[in-house]
């Protein structure tokens, strides 16, 4: 029998103060309950619950990102399912979407499978794998779409990312393929004859860095093209890690027509600008680059509106080899899942732009809506699934990279003092975070 939890006190999606019960993994009661002295035996677990103080913290529902590397199968030494999905339980996180780009990649029924009975085993996070849209991500031909979607892992996200289908008529055909069933295409929007050897953000400053210049055009003539091929096909297409004022644009434009199309950012686009490079640090090195302090307004405006559906961390671990070297040379993408609620706490709720309620949306119910994923997203009703995130937003905290659970380091906020810290993640009811520290398995 699992334990019962009354939550005392806390400040629901950032309202008024009330209490919530979490037994046999359901939100039970939500209200002013008393104390845990008070309450009805619960038949079978022998009486009273555990109860957590939450005065001045904001109870949410579990985060749910849509973009995350864990790495497994085939580069363990950046990250595990096991160590990426205790750091987005640390995060707040209790459900995740693993990426295609894993080594073998993740294109058949088999290595979907594999990956989401890994994240079953794990237990910290529901682990949801995204299929590769084209075979090996070479962007050649279609990948066994319908054998993902009816394996156990029930895939709903397609995508290539870390490569764009860059080829108009593949993508026409992965978009008319995942219509049949609700399925989307998540997109790397990235042109690859315009970013050949691109380094960074092309402007100014690239100029004066001398490194080659990656422009805004090559991700905006990407979703352009693909948000005209969603309304052509009437089928879903995601796009991935938006990151310049153009691509706002055009997203709200495809919106405005009532085309099937949904997009997220990245909390490190909410936050950094492509300055930070002028020292060659490749723990800034990421794709899509860093941009200005222009496209960090709009994406934030973005956010805000609505336009931008969702949050996503990119959560990219790379080894410290892969990083410890020259520019050039270095891996692109940045660790994002134990810092993500903090970077939109300081760049979002701060700043006055979202309240709590539209973290609640742009980081839960949204992802989750996107992504299929029925159980999770809810609101914090009786008889929802206790996916739960209780967040300390007084708390502040310098980020250590020696203290994160990811197995890599590369995270771009170190000795950065960001606000905010997860206080209890509950997946189903059970803890996976408890006074801040992960509970083992
Ligand atoms: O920065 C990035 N890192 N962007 C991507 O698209 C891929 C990712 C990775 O896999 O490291
Ligand atoms: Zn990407
Ligand atoms: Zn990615």
């Amino acid at each position: 029998m699992s334990t019962t939890y009354l939550i005392k006190n806390a400040s629901v999606l950032g309202g008024d103060p009330a209490d919530v019960l979490v037994r046999d993994g359901v939100v039970a009661e939500v209200g002013s309950l008393g104390s845990a002295e008070d309450l009805t035996p619960d038949p079978g677990s022998g009486g009273g619950a555990v109860e957590i103080d939450a005065t001045g913290l904001v109870l949410l529902p579990g985060l749910v990102d849509l973009h995350t590397h864990l790495r497994e199968p085939g580069r363990e030494d950046a990250e595990t399912v096991d160590t990426g999905t205790r750091a987005a339980a640390l995060g707040g996180f209790t459900a995740v979407h693993a990426m295609a780009n894993t080594d073998p990649v993740a294109d058949t029924a088999g290595v979907v499978e594999q990956v989401w009975r890994l994240g079953r085993e794990a237990g910290y996070c529901d682990v949801r794998p995204v299929g590769a849209v084209t075979v090996g991500l070479k962007g050649e031909r279609l990948a066994e779409i319908g054998a993902m979607a009816d394996s156990a892992a029930q895939v709903k996200v397609f995508s290539d990312d870390g490569h764009c289908v860059s080829d108009a008529a593949l993508m026409r055909r992965a978009l008319e393929y995942v219509k049949a069933f609700g399925g989307v295409v998540a997109q790397h929007a990235q042109e690859p004859r315009l970013t050949d050897g691109a380094q960074m953000n092309e402007g100014e400053l690239s100029g004066l860095l001398g490194l080659h210049g990656w422009p805004a055009v090559a991700e905006e003539a990407i979703i352009a093209r693909d948000v005209l091929l969603a309304a052509h096909t009437g089928s879903r297409l995601h796009v991935c890690h938006l990151s310049t004022a153009g691509s706002v644009e055009i997203v709200r434009w495809a919106k405005s027509k009532g085309f099937p199309v949904t997009a997220e950012v990245t909390p490190h686009h909410l936050l950094l600008t492509e300055d930070l490079i002028r020292g060659y640090d490749p723990v800034y090195k990421v794709n899509p680059p860093l941009r200005s302090a222009a496209d960090v307004e709009a994406v934030r405006a973005g956010l805000a509106d609505g336009t931008i559906d969702a949050v996503a961390t990119d959560h990219a671990p790379h080894p410290v080899e892969a990083k410890d070297c020259e520019w050039a040379v270095a891996a692109m993408g940045m660790l994002g899942l134990e810092t993500a609620l903090s970077v939109v706490q300081q760049t979002m709720v701060e700043t006055g732009l979202l309240d709590w309620a539209g973290v609640a949306d742009r980081m839960s119910a949204r992802p989750a809506r996107i992504g299929g994923v029925a159980e999770h997203g809810r609101g914090l009703e009786a008889g929802a699934p206790a996916h739960l995130a209780l967040v300390d937003p007084s708390a502040s905290r310098v980020i250590e990279p020696g203290t994160l659970q990811s197995l890599s380091r590369n995270t771009p906020y170190a000795g950065m003092k960001l606000p905010g810290a997860v206080v209890a993640t509950f997946l189903r009811g059970a803890p996976t975070v408890l006074d801040g520290r992960v509970v083992e398995r």
